[in-house]
């Protein structure tokens, strides 16, 4: 049985949601979810800019949330583009990334969860591993068409089973084993 709490995730990307609201079901994590833009700080670090969001989004809405900031770095391009994924996803987009990797195409992709409430602001990091392939493939959100993770030869856009793998699945599962403790610990 789902673990009915009252707990949110903030974000304005309904495919993060459907991901996350899937994983944490899997994990017996019932969450609601509330669609806004949160401003982001620039910074080299996942880490800093999540857990400003979190605080952010804490203040607005007072109630206890998750936010998540991922991002894809790219180790021939030094990481780009890195805490930038978004913003360059929507200037240049697959076709660009494709045009800049030329032969190493090793990447990895990040997703830290942050956890806000009252009194505590948690992270948790999950990575994966993987190429950037050749040409665009597929269907998914995002740089799903252009990633291969490791051990695989689709991408994340030709597979239905991403839940069981990517980089969210791993910071999630860190958060919920921490999250249903503290639940218990708390008598909630
Ligand atoms: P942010 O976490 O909203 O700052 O955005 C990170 C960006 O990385 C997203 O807008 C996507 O373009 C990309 N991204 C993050 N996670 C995924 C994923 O699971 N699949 C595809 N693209 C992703």
């Amino acid at each position: 049985m789902l673990k009915s709490s009252n707990l949110y995730f903030v974000s304005s990307n309904s495919h993060k949601f459907e991901e996350v609201s899937q994983i944490l079901a899997s994990l017996k994590i019932e969450i609601k979810f509330i669609n806004s833009e949160l401003e982001e700080i620039q910074s080299n670090s996942l880490k800093d800019i999540a857990e400003r969001k979190a605080k952010d989004a804490f203040k607005k809405f007072k109630k206890p949330l998750i936010i998540e900031d991922a991002g894809l770095f790219i180790d021939s391009l030094n990481g780009f583009p890195g805490p930038y994924s978004s913003y360059v996803f929507k200037t240049i987009g697959n076709k660009g990334i494709l045009n800049l990797v030329k032969t190493k195409r090793d990447a990895t992709f990040f997703s830290l969860i942050t956890y806000c409430d009252k009194k505590i602001t948690k992270t948790f990091e999950g990575k994966l591993k993987g190429k950037i392939s050749f040409s665009s493939k597929g269907n998914g959100w995002g740089y799903d068409p252009i990633f291969i993770p490791s051990n695989s030869k689709n991408t994340m856009g030709q597979t239905n089973i991403k839940n069981n793998f990517s980089h969210r699945s791993k910071s999630l599962k860190k958060f919920s084993k921490w999250y249903l403790d503290m639940l218990e610990s708390t008598g909630q």
